[in-house]
């Protein structure tokens, strides 16, 4: 019998096989590990909606950080969660504000670690959204002042990057010219530049206590049907001088992903965000989803569809499965 046909299945022949013929690889230098940051003593609080990840104040962080460094994660992202909150934002820019603790709490502890600070306001605000409100809408330029300021205090409290997740249209521009002007023109800047206003951030606004009191964000964040846009923002992004490039969330925005990282010569960030944390949790709690293979599957698409770096709540739980192999 001469047939002629591809033989794909000789590649697949064993594990070490498979091993040789792998394109795509998870290390823990691909990881970014965010932690929420509160107010008070004596709290590691798990977030409900969200297993395995806690509250920490300040006093009970140092493990979570030494923790962190020990599985070779190189990066963490830091969220404050204020007990004061106020139409501006007050604490968000805060010589003592909780994130600014945080940060000096954590380069003091690992000095090597590298700390984002994410620049927002929506934790701050007593209305819950990224900016400050005139006639009941998010008005752009005056929440570029107080993100800038947000900015300058992150880098004064020893943040190694700025990321900036309001969408506001001209924050890199505004924050860069803020950062240069202060002495910190080696900061780089992790922008959010694709963010999509997602259904999937439920868990973390739970977590950081930053639902909206009034409408929703749809205003400042990208409507889910759009790619081109995601063009343009992340081109505006890149002119006002970006470092990196976020595309958020990520596991319904692979083709962005993608996108992004043919168009641009940036560090590309997959934002794995709290909803898609959770699902998989819970479906994994019910016996219905091997947590394991199916996070570590999804990890390596985001890499495979292009992402550099991936910010995600599984950092640490996926070190140690890679370390089991
Ligand atoms: C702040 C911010 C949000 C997230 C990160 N930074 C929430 C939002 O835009 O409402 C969501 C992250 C997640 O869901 O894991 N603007």
């Amino acid at each position: 019998m001469s047939m002629s046909f591809d033989r794909h299945r000789r590649l697949r022949n064993s594990a070490g096989m498979r091993n040789l013929v792998r394109e795509t690889q998870l290390q823990a230098s691909d990881f970014i590990y965010p932690l929420f940051i509160v107010e008070g003593e004596g709290k590691k609080q798990e977030i409900p909606s969200m297993p395995g990840v806690y509250h920490y104040s300040l006093d009970q962080l140092q493990e979570e950080i030494e923790e962190v460094v020990s599985l070779g994660i190189q990066s963490v992202i830091v969220f404050g969660v204020p007990d004061h909150k106020d139409e501006i934002g007050t604490q968000a820019y805060h010589e003592c504000g909780i994130v600014q603790q945080g940060i000096r709490k954590i380069k003091e502890w690992a000095p090597g670690l590298v700390v984002i600070a994410d620049t927002c306001l929506c934790q701050y605000t007593d209305h819950g959204h990224c900016g400050v409100i005139k006639d009941g809408v998010v008005d752009n330029d005056p929440s570029l002042e107080l993100l800038v300021k947000t900015a300058i205090s992150q880098a004064q409290a020893g943040a190694d990057i700025i990321a900036p997740s309001n969408m506001m249209d001209g924050f890199v521009a505004a924050i860069r010219a803020g950062l240069d002007e202060s002495g910190f023109a080696h900061i780089p800047i992790m922008s959010y530049a694709v963010k999509y206003a997602s259904s999937f951030y439920g868990p973390f606004r739970d977590a950081a206590h930053s639902t909206p009191q009034f409408g929703d964000r749809k205003t400042y964040q990208m409507d889910p049907a759009n790619m081109r846009e995601a063009l343009r923002e992340a081109a505006s992004d890149v002119n006002e001088g970006a470092d990196f490039l976020m595309v958020k969330p990520a596991m319904a925005y692979m083709d962005i992903i993608r996108l992004v990282r043919d168009q641009f010569d940036l560090p590309v960030v997959a934002y794995n965000v709290s909803g898609e944390y959770s699902m998989i949790k819970a479906a994994a709690a019910n016996g219905w989803l091997d947590e394991k293979s199916v996070a570590l599957e999804l990890l390596v698409g985001f890499k495979r569809a292009g992402a550099d770096l991936i910010l995600t709540y599984f950092a640490k739980d996926a070190v140690r499965w890679l370390n089991e192999k």
